[in-house]
């Protein structure tokens, strides 16, 4: 029977299934319920608290009665802000009437993708890469293109595969950088490469750069929305979850060509009406706030992306990069002879450490682990004691 009401949902429903994180986490829950002790290293949030100066905004615009319908791109003063945001790290000259403001960086990505997408065009994205973007690929019933990252190239794409996939028929090119699982940022040369392409074609990009302010060892971030030259093919897709400690607030946003905002605003009016008033708001004063809490946080992250990477290098039969972004690290378990998904639940049951297998990002993030640093130091330490002896009896 279930079967029969599944079979008459929309064939695009089909495709649809559970992330990686979440069943991890489900599972990790129901060992802590049996009273075992688990080391979270599965969760792609910040374990530091959203500031305050943001809540107490929020709790103010409440209190103030802020809490009604606002236009679907969002309240001008948050879409302004965004855009000096934009001007000033980017060295661009764009208004705050290409910027529309979105209930997550989900949702900003899910519009990107349905205002572009036709059934059957091609799709360029990073395998491993964050799910959703395969995931809404066959969603929106296109022709997928995943593009292997190269350990060696600190996980950038791999540029000779690229130069294969690209071709007149590619609609969409997906960047992530700094990428989630691997924490790989992309060279100015690999973006250089992909600009040209874009350059002489009819396609789009959408940059998926959640994690642009989450940079270390003072990277000059290479951002593809740079391009001026390119900016009426480009999306921006980014949001306050990873930066601001915001991942339960639900807000982020889009930078489009001018040209198709309001046809962003009509699908944005009857997919979502509006972002949360009172969360744009608390977003508003995260951006005009002080950015010492977002410093340390990048700073504490930096310590311990140090101290694991040094540390997971130490343990026999590991492999692991240096990543220049984000709060993951993406080591290489080749060396055991066994696949993602048997170490990480061989982790999980033996050692009581929860990460997740490179295959929940796609099939090219086979022989890895990701493991997410956005945990104290101590769970760091514990985490590493548990799985080098848990490794050694493999
Ligand atoms: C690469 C990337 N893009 C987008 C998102 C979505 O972020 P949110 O919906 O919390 O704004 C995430 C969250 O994990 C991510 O890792």
């Amino acid at each position: 029977m279930p079967d029969k009401i599944q079979n008459s949902l929309s064939a695009r429903m089909s495709v649809l299934k559970a992330e990686g994180a979440y069943n991890v986490l489900t599972k990790a829950t129901q060992l802590e319920a049996e009273g075992k002790h688990i080391i979270h290293w599965e969760i792609g949030q910040p374990d530091f608290p959203t500031p305050v100066n943001i809540s107490q905004e929020a709790i103010r615009a409440i209190k103030k009665g802020l809490t009604k319908y606002t236009p679907p791109l969002g309240i001008m003063p948050l879409r302004k802000r965004i855009a000096q945001e934009i001007i000033h790290s980017r060295g661009l000259d764009i208004s705050e009437k290409q910027i529309a403001v979105t209930p997550s960086g989900k949702t900003a990505l899910f519009v990107a993708m349905a205002a572009l997408l036709e059934k059957g065009d091609e799709v360029i994205y990073p395998n491993p890469g964050f799910p959703s973007y395969e995931t809404l690929a066959r969603f929106f019933g296109c022709k997928l293109r995943p593009v292997p990252l190269l350990e060696k190239n600190n996980f950038s794409f791999d540029m000779k595969i690229f130069t294969t996939l690209f071709s007149k028929r590619t609609k969409v090119i997906i960047l992530n950088s700094p990428g989630n699982p691997t924490g790989g940022v992309m060279s100015q040369d690999d973006l250089a490469v992909i600009a040209e392409a874009v350059k002489n074609s009819n396609c789009w990009v959408i940059t998926d750069e959640m994690y642009s302010r989450i940079i270390y060892d003072n990277l000059n971030y290479p951002s593809f929305y740079s391009y001026k030259h390119l900016n009426n093919r480009i999306i921006l897709v980014d949001g306050f979850s990873k930066t601001f400690s915001m991942t339960g607030w639900r807000i982020g946003y889009l930078s489009v060509p001018k040209e198709i905002i309001d046809k962003i605003d009509y699908l944005l009016t009857h997919l979502v009406g509006c972002t949360a008033t009172f969360i744009q708001y608390a977003a508003l004063a995260g951006l005009e706030g002080k950015k010492t809490e977002l410093n340390k946080m990048i700073a504490e992250f930096q310590k311990r992306r140090n101290f694991i990477v040094k540390r997971l290098n130490q343990i026999d039969g590991i492999i692991c990069q240096k990543p220049q972004g984000a709060f993951y690290v993406f080591p290489n378990i080749k060396y055991f002879g066994k696949s993602s998904k048997f170490l990480a639940d061989y982790l999980l049951r033996t050692a009581g450490v929860a990460l997740l297998d490179g295959t929940s990002f796609g099939k090219f993030g086979e022989g890895y682990l990701r493991i997410s640093y956005a945990t104290n130091m101590d769970n760091l330490n514990e985490g590493l004691i548990r799985i080098r002896k848990a490794l050694a009896n493999i």
